[in-house]
């Protein structure tokens, strides 16, 4: 399963979605394969061009927007944010008075701090799933309403994953990476001992 198609198997037929970042609208497009509509949009007028010259679904709403600016209220429950830096993705959610039953996020970056940002914005993880794409790991992370006390653990490495097999692959990963970080550095690093350790009880957990 590739990322888009990770997302697509995450949302209902029933659910009003809004892809933003959608570069060129596969999820989109793979939503009107089953008939469901959705908007479609990107910050680049030349994507949504582009995208627009290869679409001729009349269930794909494209629209150039900076964020959720273009997106009225009542037009999406469920927003998919994917390939885009945590910062991004927060600033598009501080930036909006809009608010979704559930929010998919593939960010490039700091998913710590999107749990721990999306907290305070009254956004909870309900599941993650850990997608291998082109030999790169993805952290997807499916967020709802509400807010949780998440341990260190849970900031740092995630909670509910969806796929056991790959999160722990993914750890794995993760600690050998850690590993050759502290080995190269002559200075103690506090951090990386920490997420080694938090890493080496999870993967005991699995
Ligand atoms: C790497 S592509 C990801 C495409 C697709 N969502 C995916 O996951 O494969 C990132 C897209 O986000 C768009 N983008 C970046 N910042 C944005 C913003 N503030 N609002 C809307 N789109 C944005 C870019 O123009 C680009 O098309």
């Amino acid at each position: 399963m590739n990322r888009i198609e990770a997302i697509y198997s995450l949302i209902n037929e029933k659910d009003k979605v809004v892809d933003v970042g959608c570069d060129q609208a596969k999820l989109s497009l793979m939503l009107a394969r089953r008939n469901q509509r959705s908007i479609a949009s990107d910050i680049s007028e030349k994507v949504i061009n582009k995208a627009a010259s290869n679409i001729e679904s009349p269930l794909i709403d494209l629209r150039v927007s900076n964020g959720l600016d273009k997106i009225k209220d009542g037009e999406a429950d469920t927003l998919v944010l994917s390939g885009m830096g945590t910062h991004t993705i927060i600033k598009i959610l501080e930036n909006t008075k809009l608010r979704f039953n559930k929010i998919i996020t593939i960010s490039n970056n700091y998913h710590n701090i999107l749990r721990s940002k999306m907290n305070d914005l009254n956004y909870k993880v309900s599941k993650e799933q850990i997608i291998k794409e082109n030999n790169k790991y993805y952290n997807l992370i499916v967020f709802e309403n509400g807010n949780m006390n998440y341990s260190e653990s849970e900031i740092e490495l995630g909670l509910n994953h969806l796929d056991e097999k790959m999160y722990k692959e993914y750890l794995d990963f993760l600690l050998n990476k850690y590993n050759n970080i502290k080995k190269s550095s002559k200075d103690k690093n506090n951090k990386i001992d920490i997420l080694i350790n938090l890493i080496n009880e999870k993967r005991n957990q699995l």
